[in-house]
């Protein structure tokens, strides 16, 4: 045979993966091919494969008569928007896109390729776990990849895409990237089944209710960013790259942006006259960012806070803000989790921080405190403490008790700390204060309601405001709210040069 032609008729098997009539049924579950998903990702003529013509080693079970070319993963690198990246796409009509020795091997080599040139590695998952057949080859290959993930963690940003299934200890490759995306009602993550949680703890689920897109999106927090398919999945992995490095080295893309009226008179009437009335917080995020850029991670999960993406005058940063929309804007374990999560993503890829505080304190109660809110919440307080990018915060209104502290307050290493006239700066909110402070007076008057609102006033007037922070230098100006976006852009901009190093270490123990 022509050598060329056995090229091409290698490259067309490789192609076909597992076949037509697989390729038919993954189409009918409403799901792409591993080719199609690269093609949607990458640029345009830009992918180089990597490995195409990789077989399998295996030999028992008759699988040495089973040999598709590639081994049911897609490998190799591409850019995206004219950057960089390296990628693999697992192939679900190839044995359940399931882990063999040398798929794990082709992973393997473009992880380390993408760390060696320092360039992002998307992960496109959609595989049944293990390849049974193989065995301990296969757990082996899983650990590869996972030590791997860990190396490469904080050094490049590590995506991973669920698309399919992902059962077994095939979830904690995931678990250990940075983001991960999944696609309502077709793929699945949980370390084990519905029918082992049956048999084990008698519970009925589905794989959707136990493992799907909105039970990591809303319950566990395991994924960041649900999409109702894999295009706009794939979309949203192209826009998550806009706002970030290719490494820990390098800064994030900065966009063109032309300097004018900086002024957002909106946001001198975000903030409702009664202080105990909720307000979303987006309002102000939507008025201080680049129109339209606020890309928000983790949605759905603890929404009492929220962080995400956002540009200001053309460059990236990502904000974490209290959200008194939901439960009063309160810090739980969830959203101290979240919060901490984010904070420490943008401080390894110098991705400065913006924080806007609402916060009347940490929730109380026996469910908070048994399971653990002084660990978790201490996450967020490590984060922010540790975090060495450029670090801003606006006190809009409440910043009380040590909530006031972990929100990156002056005190642990805020470069400027802003305060809007409506914020109220205090350890607690002023009844709660009154009540323990004037007790006795209160208690022994004639009219204690009426002396219980004397107080309040008393307290409210004296404590309830950002002029005592201000008078210390814990807050540096404050400021009408309108000249927010202004102030924010200056101050990012001289603080791009920051530069700042922990104690040497070999690493923290943050309070995990
Ligand atoms: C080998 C597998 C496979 C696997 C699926 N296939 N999973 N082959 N190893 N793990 C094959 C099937 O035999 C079938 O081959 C094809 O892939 C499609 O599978 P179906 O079952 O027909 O598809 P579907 O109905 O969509 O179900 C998908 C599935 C199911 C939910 C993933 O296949 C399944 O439960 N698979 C086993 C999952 C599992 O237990 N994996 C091990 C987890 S433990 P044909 O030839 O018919 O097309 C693990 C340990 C990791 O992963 C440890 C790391 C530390």
């Amino acid at each position: 045979m022509d050598k060329y032609q056995l090229l091409n008729d290698k490259k067309t098997q490789a192609e076909l993966g597992g076949g037509k009539d697989r390729i038919a049924s993954q189409h009918k579950k409403g799901k792409l091919t591993a080719r199609e998903r690269v093609e949607l990702l990458v640029d345009e003529g830009s992918f180089e494969e990597i490995g195409m013509f990789v077989e399998h080693r295996s030999k028992d079970f008759g699988l040495e008569k089973e040999i598709y070319l590639g081994d049911g993963v897609i490998t190799g690198y591409a850019t995206v928007n004219g950057r960089a990246i390296y990628l693999f796409s697992q192939d679900f009509t190839v044995f359940g896109g399931s882990l063999s020795e040398t798929h794990a091997e082709k992973i393997v080599k473009i992880m380390d390729l993408a760390m060696r040139n320092g360039i992002p590695v998307i992960g496109l998952n959609d595989s049944g776990g293990a390849r049974i057949q193989e065995g301990v080859v296969s757990l082996g290959g899983y650990a590869d990849i996972f030590y791997r993930n860990t190396l490469a963690s904080g050094v490049i940003p590590q995506i991973s895409a669920i698309l399919g299934p992902c059962a077994g200890g095939a979830v904690y490759s995931p678990a250990i990237t940075d983001f991960i995306m999944m696609v309502e009602n077709s793929s699945y993550m949980f370390v084990t089944g519905p029918n082992v949680v049956k048999t084990v703890t008698h519970e009925d689920v589905t794989s959707e209710e136990l493992g799907g897109a909105s039970a990591h999106g809303s319950k566990s927090g395991v994924t960041h960013l649900t999409y109702p398919n894999e295009v706009e999945c794939i979309n949203g992995i192209k826009k998550l790259l806009s706002y970030i490095p290719q490494n820990c080295e390098e800064q994030a893309p900065a966009f063109a942006y032309d300097l004018g009226d900086e002024r957002r008179e909106k946001l001198n009437s975000i903030i409702p006259a009664n202080p105990s009335q909720p307000y979303d917080m987006r309002e102000v995020i939507e008025e201080i960012a680049d129109s339209e850029s606020f890309f928000e991670i983790h949605k759905d999960f603890a929404e009492n806070i929220v962080v995400g993406f956002a540009r200001i005058a053309g460059r990236s940063i990502g904000i974490v803000a209290n959200q008194p929309a939901v439960l009063a804007g309160v810090l739980d374990i969830n959203s101290s989790r979240k919060g901490a999560r984010f904070v420490r993503f943008c401080d390894c890829f110098n991705i400065p921080l913006l924080t806007l505080v609402d916060v009347p304190g940490f929730l109380p109660g026996t469910d908070q405190e048994w399971h653990g809110i002084i660990t978790n919440g201490a996450k967020l307080l490590y984060a922010f403490s540790e975090a060495t990018v450029p670090k801003i915060t606006v006190i809009t209104r409440k910043a009380y008790g040590g909530a006031y502290d972990v929100m990156n307050s002056k005190h642990i290493g805020a470069d400027m700390n802003y305060a809007w006239p409506t914020a109220e700066i205090a350890v607690m909110g002023a009844k709660g204060a009154a009540e323990i402070i004037f007790k006795k007076e209160i208690s022994s008057a004639e009219n204690p309601a009426g002396k219980l609102d004397e107080m309040v006033a008393n307290y409210t007037e004296n404590f309830a405001n950002p002029y005592k922070a201000a008078a210390r230098g814990f807050v540096d100006e404050v400021i009408e709210p309108a000249l927010t976006r202004q102030k924010l852009i200056r101050a990012f901009q001289v603080c791009e040069t920051k530069a700042v190093k922990l104690p040497r270490k070999k690493h923290g123990n943050i309070p995990l």
